[in-house]
This record gives C-alpha cells, sequence and structure tokens, in this order.
C-alpha cells in the first residue's frame, strides 16, 4: 500500500478511536499482516483491512444510526452500534477512499459477524480481531496461535464462542453469524471425518444433544461386512425417532456425509439411518428391548464414545 495512502486512513482512524480501541487496531495490523505471510496472500490487503475495520467503533449511535440511513445499509442495523460499525467502516472505506477492491471491503464489512463461504482474507480479518495480542479472555492467545497452524479450526472457535456469548447475553444474533458458525462446524467435522470412527462418535454427541437416550456406539468392523460402527439410541415416541433421523442427516450433510438409506420412517418404532460404513439405529423404548442389538452385537467393543468425539 502507498505509505501516504497508509498513512491518511491511519490518520482518520487515530483521532476517532479510543486509545484502547486504537491501540487494539494495530494488534489486529499485527496479526492479520502476520497471518496473510503465513497463508501467502497479500499483506497490504490484510494491513488495509485490519487498519481500518473499527473505524466506526467509536462513534456515538446518533451518528452511526445517520449513517446507516445515509449509506442505505439496511434499517436493521439502526441502534445496532455492534453490527453497524463494521458496514459503516466499509462504506466509508469504498466512498471516502476509493477503496474498490470487493474483498478488502468484505474484510471490513464482515469482520463482526462472519459469514458463510468466507475468502482467506475475510478468515484473516475475522480471527485476527478476536485474537489479537491486546485480547485478554482465556483462550485467546491459544486461538491466535492456532490461527497460524490452522486458521478453519481458529474461526470455528471464534464463531463459537461468539455465537455462545451473545445466546448467554440475550442479544441480538444476526443470521451471518449462525451461517459462519454453521460453515465452519461443516468444514472442521468433514476433516476430522477422516475415518468411520470419529464420524460415529459424532453422530453419538449429536443424538444425545437432541435428547436421545442411552447412546452407544458399538465397532462391528470384525463381525459385519457392511459396516463398521453401529450407533444405537432410544427415542421417547416416533415422532422423537424421525426428529432424531432428521438431526442426523441435516448434521451429516452440513459435514459433507450423504446418507444412503433411511428406513423405517412409518411407524415400526424403529428408523434405521444408514451411511454406509456406520448405520444408526433409532428405537423406541419397547422396539429396543425386542431387537436387541447390543445382546446380538455382544462380542463387538462398546466404544467410549464420550470421551473420543471431538
Ligand atoms: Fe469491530
Ligand atoms: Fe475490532
Amino acid at each position: 500500500m502507498d505509505k501516504e495512502f497508509r498513512q491518511k486512513l491511519d490518520d482518520y482512524v487515530k483521532v476517532r478511536l479510543t486509545e484502547k480501541r486504537y491501540a487494539h487496531t494495530q494488534g489486529v495490523v499485527e496479526t492479520a499482516v502476520g497471518l496473510a505471510r503465513q497463508y501467502g496472500i497479500d499483506e497490504d490487503k490484510a494491513d488495509m483491512a485490519a487498519l481500518f475495520h473499527d473505524a466506526c467503533k467509536n462513534l456515538d449511535i446518533e451518528e452511526m444510526n445517520m449513517l446507516v440511513e445515509y449509506y442505505e445499509i439496511g434499517d436493521v442495523y439502526i441502534d445496532k452500534p455492534q453490527l453497524a460499525h463494521s458496514k459503516l467502516a466499509a462504506a466509508i472505506l469504498k466512498d471516502k477512499f476509493g477503496v474498490v477492491d470487493e474483498d478488502v471491503l468484505n474484510a471490513v464489512s464482515f469482520h463482526t459477524t462472519g459469514r458463510e463461504g468466507m475468502s482467506l482474507l475475510e478468515k484473516i480479518i475475522y480471527v485476527a480481531d478476536a485474537t489479537e495480542p491486546n485480547r485478554t479472555y482465556k483462550d485467546a492467545k491459544r486461538l491466535n496461535r492456532l490461527a497460524y497452524s490452522d486458521l478453519d479450526m481458529a474461526c470455528y472457535e471464534v464463531a463459537k464462542y461468539s455465537l455462545e456469548i451473545l445466546d448467554n447475553s440475550g442479544k441480538y444474533i444476526d443470521q451471518d453469524t449462525v451461517r459462519a458458525f454453521k460453515y465452519f462446524e461443516g468444514i472442521v467435522h468433514s476433516q476430522s471425518f477422516e475415518n468411520s470412527r470419529t464420524f460415529a462418535t459424532y453422530i453419538a454427541k449429536v443424538l444425545e444433544e437432541k435428547k436421545g437416550e442411552d447412546v452407544i456406539v458399538l465397532d462391528i468392523s470384525e463381525q459385519s461386512s457392511f459396516a463398521d460402527y453401529f450407533v444405537i439410541a432410544t427415542g421417547g415416541s416416533l415422532r422423537q425417532l424421525n426428529a432424531l433421523a432428521d438431526e442426523i442427516d441435516d448434521k451429516a450433510s452440513a459435514s459433507n456425509r450423504q446418507v444412503r438409506a433411511i428406513e423405517g420412517r412409518n411407524g415400526s418404532g424403529w428408523v434405521l439411518v444408514d451411511f454406509g460404513d456406520v448405520v444408526v439405529n433409532l428405537f423406541t423404548d419397547d422396539k429396543r428391548d425386542k431387537y436387541n442389538l447390543e445382546k446380538i452385537w455382544s462380542d463387538c467393543e462398546s466404544v467410549d464414545w464420550e470421551a473420543e468425539v471431538r
């Protein structure tokens, strides 16, 4: 980036930010440039986006609302400085400074929420914002290091953490935040499902989170010619069996695992979800007793999935 131009951006930002926020900005610059170097992308773009990302952060609410209207950013951003400051910084960078690089503008615009399908530069700004050296929350240092070795995993953890904080505080949650989380969850899980065991333990966790009962994972690979793992769970009603089947179908496809067949949705009390290497058996209470798969496959190892699942 042209030295003079950088100075102009820096001057603009510096007078508008509190000392603390400006120090944060410098931390984001440092981290973002370091990550750009690590991942082989244009360091100038990372520098520019990082320097300007919080340019509007310390505007007062009236001024922000006025600018949201002026730039026609959307009524949803009125009275939401937490979200509006990112969109406004992108608008001003374009309007006042003539920056037209869409990637830089998007990196600024989505630095708070993230979004589905983020570019490398967007991820770098997103994660640098959350993990720069002045951040003091418990995992900040670890996540900062993680970003250098596994950017998607770091983004996933940041997205998860942001969503938890918003959820706990009852604040407005932008749909881009939710989509970013699901997007990174999908990437992280598809990376981690390099074998059927990690996939089976993940499905077990999904079932338990959805209130499936007595969830077990059996390693049937030695005894079976058709699959490697059985996952078995009980649902409280026929309706819940279908809801459990839907949930694992959704979560699996978000992680690039396609279901081969779902059988038994007709109310028999046994729904079978077949992923090929992993077969999920969902029973009502009485049907689980009746078919007693655990007994039939009793010489198979029962996997301690709670200890293994990531
Ligand atoms: Fe920000
Ligand atoms: Fe920031």
